[in-house]
């Protein structure tokens, strides 16, 4: 299993906020959903609209490219024009309330 890496502080991503951060070179979304985060890929499968400047609703964040819209607690699309799902990753807050990610 790959080890847990710091991306950010969880102060910099507010309840029903998106923030884009790196994660070895990738960019990463991180969303908080009523206190807890979530980490996937900030590019749509589409036509790789960055979802970072989507809108999150609840666990729903839309593309701002052409409404697609993907569930960011499983990374499922779960409307149209995307049929793939994001890469999700795993996520772990620690006591100092760092946000860690891990790929595996
Ligand atoms: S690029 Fe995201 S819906 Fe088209």
């Amino acid at each position: 299993m790959a080890d847990f890496v710091k991306v950010a502080d969880l102060a910099e991503v507010p309840p029903g906020e998106i923030t884009l951060v790196d994660f070895q070179g990738d960019e990463v979304a991180l969303a908080n959903v009523n206190g807890t985060i979530y980490a996937f890929s900030d590019t749509c499968t589409h036509m790789a609209g960055r979802l970072s400047q989507g809108l999150l609703d609840g666990a729903i964040v839309t593309c701002p490219f052409h409404g697609g819209q993907f569930d960011v607690t499983s990374g499922e699309a779960v409307a149209a024009p995307p049929t793939e799902k994001l890469t999700t990753y795993r996520v772990q807050v620690n006591d100092g309330g760092e946000i860690q990610i891990s790929s595996a």
